[in-house]
């Protein structure tokens, strides 16, 4: 069919309002422009076009996207290496991607049919346009259509609209790389992201691991008054029993009853021994319905009287059924640290109040003050709530502004390493919840634990 000047003009028209829409959609580069080129075929009602791509790899063109080609036709498009993608083109091609300029070069009916490049049945003569495909600052590919050698005049020469069409190619193909290039820069970054993620996830397990064994060397004292108490006890009803056998008082009442009590003792040490086991090993975080209480209680076993030879007074005000989602072994570190730096804070204060009532007329206050932890447990809302209040006189501001630093530690070389609050914090802080002081200089201060009730 022959066009007239206004009709061809329309529908290129038509064709770079369709490109633009093309190129704003998401699609994959290599769908674009095989779109493009089907609108080209079917607004030109012509064979065959294609598109090839300079590619930086191979430093050549390659065909990239195609419409009416033969399946055999080669697939290479390479005028630098003087094998064109086909020979037969290979001059005004070359020419086009050198010069940067849109070549013609016609291709009679005969020669069509020889070449067996494309799939129609020619009946008329034909040219082959070799358009460059361009960036701001490099060639990109060619765009090469095959137009009826009739209609040469109305595409080439009197319009330079087949030049617009692949200009608008070019900027959808640099807007497709942008992207590409976007996309692989954000999967790149997750990937970073996440790596780094990963090795925080491993050295904040380090570090909690190396929080608790140091927590258990400085325990060390207090397990062992724990331990001594029940060996005490045995070694007086052992001594008992001897006494009694001595005395042939010996019966076998009193002998099943001090056994008995013997076992009662070795149970206890067991369980001491066992439980410090489970605290002291690395083992994978375990979320499980807990009753917050627990750890609490099982701190008590490992530390209850390390506190007693301290003169600290303990009260106890737990509301019952508060549970919530953690790891026993975790939430017994975060309180262990923070009723051990109560203890420690209690010991340092009370040098403190010493002082005080040394003075001739010592406070009402320094006389009555004695050192106390008070712990309660109750619900708020749905959230789970611990308080451990202690009266040390308080966190002075520049202190209080840094506690939950890694490192940050007032105690001396050896006893503190600075990272309890620190871990603790994190342990928390991955349950979902929040760890909170409050102090008042002169009083004492309260650190509050807050964790998301259990659900069902
Ligand atoms: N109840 C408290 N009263 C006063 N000061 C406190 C109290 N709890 C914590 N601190 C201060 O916060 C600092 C940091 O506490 P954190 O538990 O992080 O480390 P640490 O106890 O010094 O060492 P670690 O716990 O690693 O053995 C303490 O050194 C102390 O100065
Ligand atoms: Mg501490």
């Amino acid at each position: 069919m022959k066009y007239s000047k206004e009709q061809i003009l329309e529908k290129f028209m038509h064709i770079i309002v369709e490109i633009a829409h093309l190129i704003n959609q998401n699609q994959e580069l290599d769908q674009m422009t095989l779109e493009i080129l089907k609108l080209l075929q079917d607004y030109l009602d012509i064979p065959a076009a294609f598109i090839c791509l300079h590619c930086n790899d191979v430093k050549s063109l390659q065909l990239y996207s195609q419409v009416g080609l033969c399946t055999q036709a080669s697939a290479q498009c390479n005028p630098k290496a003087k094998s064109s993608c086909n020979t037969f083109f290979y001059e005004k091609c070359f020419d086009s991607y050198i010069h940067c300029s849109l070549y013609v070069e016609s291709v009679p009916r005969e020669e069509l049919i020889r070449n067996e490049l494309f799939k129609s049945g020619f009946t008329d003569d034909y040219c082959m346009v070799h358009i460059p495909i361009l960036s701001d600052i490099e060639i990109l590919g060619l765009l090469h259509v095959l137009i009826p050698e009739r209609q040469k005049k109305l595409f080439i020469d009197e319009t330079s609209i087949l030049s617009l069409v692949a200009g608008k190619i070019g900027s959808g193909l640099v807007r497709k790389k942008l992207e590409i290039g976007l996309q692989h820069y954000a999967d790149n970054l997750e990937k970073i992201v996440q790596r780094r993620t990963d090795e925080l996830r491993e050295k904040d397990a380090q570090l909690i691991q190396s929080g608790k064994l140091a927590t258990l060397g400085e325990m060390a004292t207090g397990i062992a008054h724990e331990i001594n108490q029940p060996l005490g006890a045995i070694s007086l009803i052992v001594q008992g029993l001897q006494k009694a056998k001595e005395v042939g008082k010996l019966t076998d009442d009193l002998l099943h009853d001090k056994l008995k009590s013997i076992h009662s003792q070795v149970d206890r040490i067991n369980k001491i021994i066992q439980h410090l086991r489970i605290f002291g090993r690395n083992a994978p975080l375990s979320l499980d319905k807990t009753n917050i209480n627990k750890p609490m209680t099982d701190v008590f076993e490992l530390i209850g009287r390390q506190l007693e030879k301290h003169s600290i007074l303990v009260e106890f005000y737990l509301d019952s059924g508060l549970f919530v989602c953690a790891d026993n072994n975790r939430l017994e570190q975060v309180f262990l640290n923070i009723i051990g730096n109560a203890r420690d804070a209690l010991d340092e204060y009370e040098k403190t109040v010493e002082q005080y009532r040394q003075m001739s007329n010592p406070p009402a206050w320094a006389a009555n003050w004695q050192k106390k932890i008070i712990i309660r447990s109750f619900r708020r809302a749905n959230r789970v709530i611990v308080e451990i209040q202690d009266n040390a006189g308080g966190i002075p501001k520049d202190i209080l502004d840094k506690i939950f630093e890694p490192f940050f530690t007032t105690k001396e070389v050896g006893k503190g390493t600075g990272l309890g609050l620190y871990i603790s914090y994190g342990i928390i802080h991955d349950l979902g919840g929040e760890i909170n002081v409050n102090t008042t200089i002169g009083i004492g201060s309260v650190f509050s634990v807050t964790l998301p009730e259990a659900t069902e």
